[in-house]
């Protein structure tokens, strides 16, 4: 039994099984599968040819994708299995074709969900092409040591770029935890807090609300401000922030995923020992950030960096060391500091995909120019709301809102359910807005193209002149 599968590797491998010398031109195809287009384009050598039409073969062949941004050079693998024999490969060139939209080439829809979350499709593809033989290892990511040489490289690298991307000092330790951004509600004051230690929560939604609630459990936990009575449209004047000069940090939430509400700047805390800490699960690497005026900044991964499973911190590294005494280990920042997120089994796979979402995030150029892209895809969709003539409202102040997450109800409400199915059916999906404020709600998070809010604000302006 054979199988067959083609991924794209930086090295140009020619040799077939036999050791034929073997390359060829292959346009790609959405009904052309990797059998076909070897026996199309390709000359290939009699094993490999008997490999690839083997009743047997198990044919995987949608990595090499027409629309996506791949590299030019593609690699044909034809791996005999349960035999001794090497792996075959056979290098190929794969010429371009023009850009499909995803929802017709490839079956790949535009995701608008809050988080889990799209991911770019340079990074799922390669993830594909790596996952049956990591580098060359024999196993996938996921079956191999967190101890082991490839593991170590990923995760080191994972680090060294997002220190590169948000320009993280030597001061600052980054820690790959689990628990999601939900635990670090409860690791945040045991860390930083003794038991009576005062801290400051400014709640501007859902979100922050519960790590306020949290916090309590831990420590004196003050509510300085809350947006609630104005249903979480705004950010305060931090000017109004009555702060308690007696306590240890300031708690913030960057930007509420539900309420789509955002800090365009940050508060300082008024007094000079205490520390500003930020939820930024939902705006992680979208924007630049200077950490500097940070304590602690924390991310769940799965809205802007990978999947769910890993939870980013980046703590000044002075802070560490002075967890309460009754901190579970895996809460304590000194435990995993010190084992370089590696005291227990990491998520390796969640860390792997984040490592390729920071390589993609530098291949773009790093933050600033993701932040401009976003601000770009967020404009358009801001003003076909705010030009619909009252037909699609965002309740959120305009100076504050979400580049990430985009709130809006319709008119008429008894509408939105048609709207968010039609726009289902047009390969646009997951767009109801979260279930304690209902409405709509688009998660345009970095990986979302921009052809996917375009069709968005054209599928709106559709159903406007459609539903008068
Ligand atoms: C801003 C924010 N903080 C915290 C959380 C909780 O994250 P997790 O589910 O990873 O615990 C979320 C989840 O959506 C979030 O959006």
């Amino acid at each position: 039994m054979h199988r067959i599968f083609c991924g794209y590797e930086d090295g140009e491998v020619s040799k077939g099984e036999d050791g034929a010398s073997l390359s060829g031109e292959a346009s790609f195809s959405e009904e052309v599968g990797i059998e076909k287009l070897a026996q199309r384009s390709l000359s290939l050598p009699p094993a490999a040819m008997a490999a690839s039409s083997s009743p047997h073969a198990l044919l995987v062949q949608q990595p090499l994708r027409p629309s996506s941004p791949l590299p030019c050079k593609q690699t044909l693998l034809v791996a005999p299995l349960r035999r001794k024999t090497r792996l075959s490969t056979i290098s190929c060139t794969a010429v371009r074709s023009p850009p499909v939209s995803p929802s017709v080439a490839t079956g790949r829809i535009f995701n608008f969900a809050a988080g889990p979350a799209t991911l770019p499709e340079s990074v799922i593809l390669k993830a594909q092409a790596e996952l049956y033989n990591y580098h060359g290892s024999g196993m996938s990511i996921m079956e191999m040591s967190h101890r082991g040489k490839e593991f170590d490289a990923v995760i080191k690298k994972a680090e060294s770029d997002l220190r590169l991307l948000l320009g993280i000092s030597d001061d600052y330790a980054v820690l790959f935890l689990q628990g999601g951004a939900t635990t670090q509600f409860a690791a945040v004051p045991l860390n930083l807090c003794a038991p009576g230690d005062s801290a400051d929560f400014v709640v501007t939604g859902s979100w922050s609300d519960k790590a306020f609630k949290e916090a309590q459990k831990f420590c004196k936990a003050n509510l300085i401000w809350s947006g609630k009575s104005e249903k979480y449209t705004k950010i305060p004047a931090f000017d109004d922030l009555k702060q308690n000069p007696d306590a240890k940090f300031l708690h913030i939430c960057g930007n509420e995923t539900i309420h789509g509400v955002e800090f365009k700047n940050y508060p300082s805390p008024s007094n000079k020992n205490a520390l500003l800490v930020a939820d930024m699960s939902s705006n992680f690497c979208s924007k630049p950030v200077d950490v500097s005026k940070f304590g602690l900044i924390y991310a769940g991964a799965q809205k802007n960096v990978g999947p769910s499973g890993v939870t980013i911190a980046i703590v000044r590294k002075d802070l560490i060391g002075n967890a309460q005494p009754i901190t579970p280990v895996m809460l304590d920042y000194k435990i995993h500091a010190d084992s370089a997120s590696l005291y227990n089994t990491p998520p390796c796979f969640a860390i792997y995909i984040c490592a390729l979402v920071f390589e993609d995030l530098l291949e773009q150029g790093g933050l600033a120019g993701v932040e401009k892209k976003n601000q770009k895809k967020a404009g358009i969709l801001y003003d076909t709301i705010d030009e619909s003539n009252g037909y699609y409202v965002c309740p959120v102040e305009k100076s504050v809102r979400s580049l990430m997450n985009v709130p809006f109800t319709l008119k008429k409400s008894d509408l939105e359910k048609k709207f968010i199915e039609e726009a289902a059916k047009e390969g646009m999906v997951q767009l109801k807005g979260h279930r304690s404020v209902g409405g709509v709600r688009a998660s345009i998070y970095n990986a979302m193209p921009f052809a996917g809010v375009e069709k968005l604000v054209a599928f709106m302006k559709d159903f406007q002149a459609r539903h008068p």
